[in-house]
């Protein structure tokens, strides 16, 4: 299964891709997190990345290209990926398809996670995280069971730096210009699909897996 997860800022890619690859056993390949876990490490990938996440605008394609490439050639993927947040412009999307041919996978499934513009802020300020196991909440939508706490160790949760709604606008701004155009591509390609992400977490999951299995 080699599945490409789009979708605006706060659609619920990450949520939806925790319960997709626990599905179906494959390596979940977040760049946010990549660049999220580079900035943690104050390495110089790290340094650059956190000045574009800080103003919400993207990584230059040039890097972010090279650091999938480079995951995507290990042997865990063979039987399949999840993408989260990869490609985001039209440029990645290219060097995507080429990557995908070179390794001799077969092609992505695109599916689009569809949440209007007016829920989107709402859902980053509200997102709680746990820097522990990397689990999600919401305030209001996906509360943990006791407030503040992760329900799965007990770990204080903590909030993103770029889930301001200041950089929120400048997210939603950079999806619609850079990263809009790639539901003309794959439907292009044949391969895209949408999904309504307004739905329930759960009936979310459900749609995508009827996409997925067919
Ligand atoms: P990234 O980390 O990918 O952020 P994003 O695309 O902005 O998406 P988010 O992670 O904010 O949202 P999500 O869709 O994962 O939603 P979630 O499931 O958490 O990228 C961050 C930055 O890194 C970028 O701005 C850029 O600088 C850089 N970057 C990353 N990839 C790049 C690339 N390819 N090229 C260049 N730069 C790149 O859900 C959100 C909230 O909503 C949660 O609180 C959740 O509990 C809640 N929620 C989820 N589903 C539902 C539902 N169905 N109903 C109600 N609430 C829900
Ligand atoms: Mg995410």
């Amino acid at each position: 299964m080699h599945i490409l997860l789009m979708g605006p800022p706060g659609a619920g890619k990450g949520t939806q891709a925790a319960n997709l690859v626990k599905a179906f056993s494959i390596p979940h390949i977040s760049t946010g997190d990549m660049f999220r876990a580079a900035v943690a490490e104050g390495t110089e990938l790290g340094k650059q990345a956190k000045a574009c996440m800080d103003a919400g605008k993207l990584v230059p394609d040039e890097v972010t290209i090279g650091i999938v490439r480079e995951r995507l050639a290990k042997d865990d993927c063979k039987k399949g990926f999840l993408l989260d947040g990869f490609p985001r412009t039209v440029e990645q999307a290219r060097a995507l398809k080429g990557i995908v041919e070179e390794l001799g996978l077969p092609a992505v499934q695109a599916l689009d996670i569809h949440v209007p513009k007016e829920d989107l802020v709402e859902r980053a300020v509200g997102r709680r995280l746990c820097k522990k196991c990397g689990a999600t909440y919401h305030v209001k939508f996906h509360p943990p069971k006791a407030e503040g706490v992760c329900d799965n160790d007990g770990e204080a949760l903590c909030q993103r730096a770029d889930d301001t709604e200041e950089t929120m606008q400048s997210r939603l701004g950079v999806y619609e210009e850079q990263t809009k155009p790639l539901i003309d591509f794959y439907k292009a390609e044949g391969v895209y699909t949408a999904v309504d992400g307004r739905q329930p977490i759960e009936k979310v999951t459900e749609d995508l897996l009827k996409v997925l299995k067919g």
